[in-house]
């Protein structure tokens, strides 16, 4: 079964690994551009000097990670939207869930915009942008851009997403005590 997580810079090395292992035709539609490992690699820098504004979601099926959403916070405060999936995970609904996911935080956080690239031809993302009524706009460049303004959340949104992030928190916490306690029960073998 596949499960939807919000990360943090914790697993920033893993996100670039998937980034950096999308064939070439969906790293070109990920990017808009063919990009190269070496930006990839500025990319991910740049998250690492500015990890307040970067969030990250991945889809797991069992121990394997198939499914990136990252929302990127721009100098002017709009946020970036992108998401990408693993060939051999595609089209089973996870870029679909990965979307709701991100747009849930986005209406609890008041982010007023979000946008996402799309190219021309990337049909997919075009349609599942529609589906979650962001907006396509023609950009000329071969580019569309999806945008959203996201309304206010009802009070239902609130309380689950309420839940969703003291769940997280409490996840994280366990993490750190289960850290802790490895430390003092064998100091010099300490892991993550
Ligand atoms: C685009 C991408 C993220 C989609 O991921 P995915 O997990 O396969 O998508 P999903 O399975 O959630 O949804 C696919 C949807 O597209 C629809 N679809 C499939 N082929 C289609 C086509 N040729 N034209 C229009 N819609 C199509 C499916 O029916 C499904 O819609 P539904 O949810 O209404 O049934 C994935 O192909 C990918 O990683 N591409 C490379 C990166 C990228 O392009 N990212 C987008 C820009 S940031």
């Amino acid at each position: 079964m596949i499960t939807y997580v919000h990360t943090n810079i914790y697993k920033i090395s893993e996100y670039a690994r998937h980034l950096k292992s999308l064939e070439a035709d969906d790293r070109y539609s990920r990017f808009g551009h063919p990009a190269s490992d070496y930006n990839i690699d500025q990319l991910i820098l740049q998250m690492c000097y500015h990890p307040k504004d970067h969030e990250l979601w991945y889809a797991r099926d069992d121990d394997k990670r198939v499914g990136w959403g990252h929302m990127a916070k721009n100098d002017d405060g709009s946020w970036e939207l992108a998401v990408s999936v693993d060939k051999e995970f595609q089209r089973q609904g996870i870029a679909d869930k990965l979307l709701t996911e991100m747009l849930e935080w986005a209406k609890f956080h008041h982010i007023p915009e979000v946008y996402m690239h799309c190219i021309e031809n990337n049909k997919v993302i075009q349609h599942l942008a529609t589906k979650h009524e962001l907006k396509t706009k023609e950009r000329g460049d071969g580019e569309r851009t999806a945008a959203i303004e996201v309304p206010e959340p009802s009070i239902v949104e609130v309380s689950t997403q309420l839940f969703k992030e003291q769940d997280e928190i409490v996840r994280e916490i366990n993490r750190l005590r289960g850290k802790l306690a490895n430390l003092w029960l064998n100091p010099s073998r300490q892991t993550d």
